[in-house]
């Protein structure tokens, strides 16, 4: 059984891809096997394709995705047509790309990566779009920092910070956007939406911005403020929703079911869309000299980012760029809102949805999407983890961050320290380990969070009002207090 190649009209693949589904299934029914190729929209309509017509053996060789060849369910394997779908037809599950890993191994060297422009797009090798046409904003080769400030304070003696709060909105979500929006302009979409928790929503708004095309972002009525004038002033169509993340998903899955010629970058783009977060694997990678780091601790909403950092490291080992990758993996969760660490305390590989509670509105997703495969990998990389944290250290672990390296995090940042501290006292890091914190989004968003820690000594314009007020020795290397 073979599926219909990639097409040049949205309409053609999401039909195909339809047609592939229901033709398969009354082929089973009937006891028959179905061959998709002779039978999607635009052959059963047209006969063999020939001149014109929308399908893919006519589209320009430029369009033609050279290592993408495919869709397939994580699943039941079920393979589908590069297409603007993210589910599988027969079994529900997610949809995930499929790569010419052979023909990738040819044309890839760290070489050729090492001249590639500094930004994300030096992997476009490995990404399910044509990057020459990238709808690019400067994303990505963010700074990895060597933290021996922070190091010291938490006994780890080789502690790296990949800064990722320093991207063109100020989260790696630039990353998946600009995949997402790549993929929807190849496919011909006008319209670039998302369901967002808050940092999505400046990313899709930026992105759709660069890319001329009608923007629709769905937040969270409760979100800080940084998040939403972050998103605003981009111009998209901004729309608050009266409920949680999990209420505005579900709202959005809806509409892009009822809107078809709408790229929601995180629904009907996911399977491309989710592959942006791979980029953060492999620059750490490169980074430290094409080398996996021996832990990495990543702070998980929907488990997406997570699960592709693995993704995208274990990549480069598959294709011979690194010798290997023991990677133990470290996810992190806020107490508030932290299914995925429950189950992963529980040995449970299923998680039971919450309702979220917590300062980290970032990560503030009750039922998560990819929580299976976080908990899989885990499971997978031996002397992995996934914890959570309570609000106090959340704020703790920002301050911790801001005065020991500099660096001003969001509160997703603050969990991943909280619980990069919980590690080291529990002796989870070895000597001479190198440790890897990713630091997702810009402190300048969620100042809420951290307001009450700005209380500057107020003085008249003079010598003495300064010097009967200021007691300068007390603030010169002040450090947060350790709880
Ligand atoms: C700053 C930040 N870090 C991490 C995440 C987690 O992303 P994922 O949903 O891929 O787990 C998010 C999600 O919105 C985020 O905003
Ligand atoms: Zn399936």
């Amino acid at each position: 059984m073979t599926a219909c190649a990639t097409g040049r009209n949205i309409w053609c693949q999401i039909h195909a891809a339809i047609a592939f589904a229901s033709i398969t299934e009354s082929a089973v029914a009937a006891g028959e096997s179905a061959d998709f190729e002779e039978s999607c929209c635009c052959h059963s309509r047209q006969g063999s394709p020939g001149p014109g017509d929308s399908c893919i053996y006519n589209a320009p060789e430029d369009y033609r995705v050279a290592y993408a060849s495919a869709l397939h369910c994580r699943e039941c394997g079920n393979e589908y047509p590069i297409a603007p779908i993210h589910v599988c037809e027969w079994c529900f599950g997610p949809l995930e790309i499929t790569y010419d890993y052979d023909a990738i191994g040819d044309a890839i060297s760290r070489e050729k990566i090492k001249d590639g422009p500094l930004t994300m797009w030096r992997y476009a090798d490995l990404l399910p779009v044509n990057g020459e046409n990238a709808v690019d904003i400067g994303t990505g080769m963010t700074p990895l920092l060597k933290a021996d400030n922070l190091g010291r304070e938490f006994g780890i003696d080789n502690l790296w910070i990949k800064n990722d709060a320093v991207n063109p909105t100020y989260s790696f979500k630039d990353r998946v956007v600009s995949i997402a929006a790549t993929k929807a302009l190849e496919f011909g979409f006008d319209t670039l939406a998302c369901a967002s928790t808050g940092n999505l929503a400046g990313a899709v708004a930026a992105h759709g911005a660069k890319a001329n095309m009608r923007t629709l972002v769905f937040i969270p009525s409760d979100l800080e403020r940084g998040k939403v004038i972050g998103a605003a002033i981009y111009g998209p169509t901004l729309v608050t929703v009266d409920g949680n993340y999990d209420d505005v998903n579900r709202l959005c899955s809806e509409l892009a079911d009822a809107n078809e010629s709408w790229a929601f970058v995180n629904i009907n783009m996911r399977p491309y869309y989710s592959e942006g977060s791979k980029t953060l694997g492999y620059e750490v990678v490169e980074q430290l000299g094409w080398k996996a780091p021996d832990h990495a601790v990543v702070p998980i909403a929907s488990g997406s980012l997570f699960t592709k950092i693995w993704k995208g490291m274990n990549e480069f080992a598959k294709l011979g760029l690194i010798d290997d990758v023991r990677t133990k993996m470290h996810g992190a969760q806020a107490d508030g809102c932290s299914p995925v660490a429950q189950a992963f305390a529980d040995e449970q590989l299923h998680v039971k949805p919450v309702v979220p509670d917590t300062i980290a509105k970032s990560l503030a997703i009750g039922n998560p999407a990819d929580a299976y495969y976080t908990l899989k990998i885990a499971q997978e990389a031996e002397g992995s983890t996934v914890g959570s944290t309570p609000d106090p250290a959340i704020v703790e672990g920002i301050q911790m961050l801001a005065q020991t390296e500099g660096i001003f995090t969001e509160t997703a940042g603050g969990v991943v320290i909280s619980n990069l501290k919980k590690l080291a006292e529990a002796g989870r890091f070895q000597k001479g380990e190198s440790v890897v914190a990713f630091i997702t989004g810009n402190g300048l968003k969620t100042v809420e969070a951290v307001q009450h820690l700005a209380n500057p000594v107020s003085i008249k314009a003079t010598v003495s009002s300064f010097e009967e007020s200021v007691d300068v020795e007390s603030a010169v290397g002040s450090k947060p207090t350790s709880s």
